[in-house]
């Protein structure tokens, strides 16, 4: 039985590593769901979650999970390689997904999940968290009002000095590639977005391997994966890309894992022909008046990206898009889009071209 008004979206979450104590946090607080059950092939990891969370059952394998009716949606918070097999088995059964990003590691899996949710005709919301970050709803307003006119280009970077998370992120058949489809995946989907999601054309993009993880380093701390291990590490180091669009719009991107930088950085720009903005480091927007060029600087709670209350509004509106009183903000389409714009720099990288879409 699907959740009806009034009554309450009955979840599991497949994965108990680290983002999952962000969607179980937000489900808690969220008056409309409920967490039914837990999942993770580290059957203690997921029952430890089950009983801090209140789960009424813990699973090993997700099939198991799948096959019990009083769930209707499930959170994917599993590696990368289980999340087109995972989103399609769980449509399959009837139930909404919410899936981690990246929504796939390639193409033809994100063509197969779409497939999936039209066959099924239920909710797949991808993970795109940036997207439903407060500061972003207040920017998309502006944009949406026109206040930065036309926007014809976009900057985004995310480098980690030293912050190669090791274990799966770091084995390409389970991650399908390193910080660019790791974190380049949130800062491109994000400019795209608020761009306008306009038709990609083609794509140029560089990928390096020169440093390896350097696990070696000492004296700096980093952020690890769950089950952390430096022993294999067959992912690039760092990626940047120019993606050209169809109405003449671009976006260059560059990210790291390790790279010898001064320090970490993170910034996400957009130049509009009226006005530009700043997403990070903090929201700003900038334009003119009277002559006279003005950064105004809202006055929000959160200024820059804050993770608990992007997790806790995406979580909120993926409820509220399975109860039927919304569509989704960020559906399989703009997920399968997005995995055609990483594919094809990892392609360019390869070949050393320029890859089109025209
Ligand atoms: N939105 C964000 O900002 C954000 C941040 C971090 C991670 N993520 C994404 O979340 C996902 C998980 O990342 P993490 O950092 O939590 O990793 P993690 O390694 O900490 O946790 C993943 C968990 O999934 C379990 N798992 C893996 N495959 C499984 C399967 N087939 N069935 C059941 N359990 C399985 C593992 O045992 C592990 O406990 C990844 O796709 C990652 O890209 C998103």
């Amino acid at each position: 039985m699907v959740a009806t008004e009034g009554n309450k979206l009955r979840v599991g979450v497949v994965g108990a590593g680290s983002i999952s104590g962000l969607h179980l946090e937000a489900y808690r607080q969220c008056p409309d769901a409920e967490i039914a059950a837990i999942c993770d092939q580290n059957k203690e990891r997921a029952e430890a979650a089950a009983s801090k969370y209140g789960a009424e059952r813990a699973y090993a394998d997700y099939r198991e999970l799948l096959r019990d009716p009083s769930i209707d949606a499930v959170s994917i918070c599993t590696w990368n390689d289980s999340h087109a097999e995972i989103s399609i088995a769980a449509l399959e059964a009837g139930k909404h997904v919410l899936c981690e990003k990246p929504m796939c590691r390639t193409v033809e899996d994100a063509e197969r999940v779409q497939e999936a949710v039209r066959r099924s005709g239920k909710v797949l919301q991808v993970g795109f968290v940036r997207r439903y970050a407060g500061s972003v709803d207040v920017l998309k307003r502006f944009i949406d009002a026109g206040e930065l006119g036309e926007i014809y280009y976009a900057k985004a970077s995310c480098l980690r000095r030293l912050g190669n998370p090791g274990g799966w992120f770091s084995d390409a058949s389970r991650s399908g590639g390193g910080p660019l489809i790791d974190l380049g995946v949130h800062i491109i989907d994000l400019c795209w977005y608020l761009m306008g999601r306009p038709k990609l054309v083609s794509v140029t993009g560089n990928t390096y391997r020169k440093l390896g993880n350097r696990a070696h380093i000492q004296n700096l701390s980093f952020y690890k994966a769950a089950d952390y291990d430096a022993s294999r590490n067959d992912v690039e180091d760092a990626a940047n890309a120019v993606i050209r669009f169809e109405n003449g719009a671009s976006l260059m991107v560059d990210v790291s894992f390790t790279l010898h930088a001064a320090k970490d950085e993170l910034y996400i720009k957009l130049f509009g022909d009226k006005g530009g903005a700043e997403v990070e480091p903090a929201l700003v927007i900038l334009s003119e008046k009277h002559d006279t060029i003005v950064n105004a600087t809202p006055q929000i709670d959160h200024a820059s990206f804050d993770a608990n209350e992007a997790f806790g509004r995406e979580i909120a509106h993926f409820v509220n898009s399975c109860l039927g009183r919304c569509e989704t903000l960020s559906p399989v389409e703009d997920g399968l889009e997005v995995t055609r714009m990483l594919s094809a720099v990892y392609e360019s990288a390869g070949l050393g071209k320029e890859i089109r879409f025209n």
